[in-house]
């Protein structure tokens, strides 16, 4: 099968097994452990199916995934994060989605991102443009902070950084319109994707919440890139934008530095 058709159809695939696990969790009235060992659960059963099938599929390609890590295979890789937002996911929010990335010899060249609560699926081809639901997608064009609408999240002080992200949201936030909190960083990406944020920045995250996201951005005419503007500490630092605000937005992080 071809292999955006495949990734499509296995994200979609994912999105209903787990709004399958979130009906249970919103019937059961669980407590806390019991919500936790659920979404393990549901972590676990989506990155499982995803590896089988993807290697039933193609069995010599590689794989990265949060649960299983490592499979190694040829010059194609599979990132893949089988429930990012898994706090809005415990919370029996819609802000959780399934992100899958395919690499070829080391770069981007496919991105879905299922946000089945959304009704939502997000898929980006290497030059061939960004889409939802079959819509294509172009990033904002804002080039005022002071209208921008950014999200931002803190990995950072779940991992229990010191370094964290509370100075850089203090003074950040007073400069634009306004933030949001999503908590899942593919979906944020996906809405700079889609013009709904001008920008989107985190510390400490990891490539499989990013990857997919990343290009979705580029290929809806956004940007992404660390903090200094390269590319050697990407997901340390994540700023991602709708290419113009870019510059204004480098400048802010040059300043905290
Ligand atoms: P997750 O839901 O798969 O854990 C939200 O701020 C983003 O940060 C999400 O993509 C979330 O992914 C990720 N995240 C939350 N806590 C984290 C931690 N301690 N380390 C790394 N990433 C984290
Ligand atoms: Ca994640």
């Amino acid at each position: 099968m071809e292999l955006r058709g495949f990734l499509e159809r296995l994200a979609r695939e994912a999105g209903e097994m787990a709004m399958d696990y979130r009906s249970q969790l919103a019937s059961l009235a669980v407590d806390f452990k019991t919500e936790r060992d659920l979404v393990t659960e549901a972590d676990t059963a989506i990155e499982s199916f995803l590896v089988e099938s993807i290697l039933a599929e193609y069995p010599d390609h590689a794989i990265k995934g949060e649960e299983t890590g490592e499979v190694a295979g040829s010059s194609v890789r599979w990132i893949i994060d089988p429930i990012d937002g898994t706090a809005a996911f415990v919370h029996n929010q819609p802000f959780f989605s399934i992100s899958i990335a395919v690499e070829k010899k080391g770069k981007l060249a496919l991105g879905a991102v299922c946000a089945p609560a959304l009704g939502e699926l997000y898929l980006a081809e290497r030059g061939k443009g960004a889409f939802c639901n079959g819509r294509r997608l172009q990033a904002s064009k804002t080039d005022r902070l002071d209208q921008a609408m950014m999200a931002t999240g803190f990995a950072c002080l779940r991992a229990g950084l010191e370094k964290n992200n509370l100075p850089i949201f203090t003074a950040l936030v007073p400069q634009l319109r306004d933030v949001r909190r999503y908590g899942s960083a593919a979906i944020d990406l996906c809405y700079v994707a889609a013009g709904r944020l001008e920008g989107f920045w985190e510390l400490n995250l990891n490539i499989y919440d990013v990857a997919a996201g990343f290009l979705m951005v580029q290929e809806a005419g956004g940007t992404y890139s660390d903090f200094s503007g390269g590319k050697e500490n990407l997901y340390d630092e994540i700023l991602a934008s709708n290419g113009l605000l870019h510059p204004d937005l480098l400048a802010f992080f040059k300043k905290m530095k």
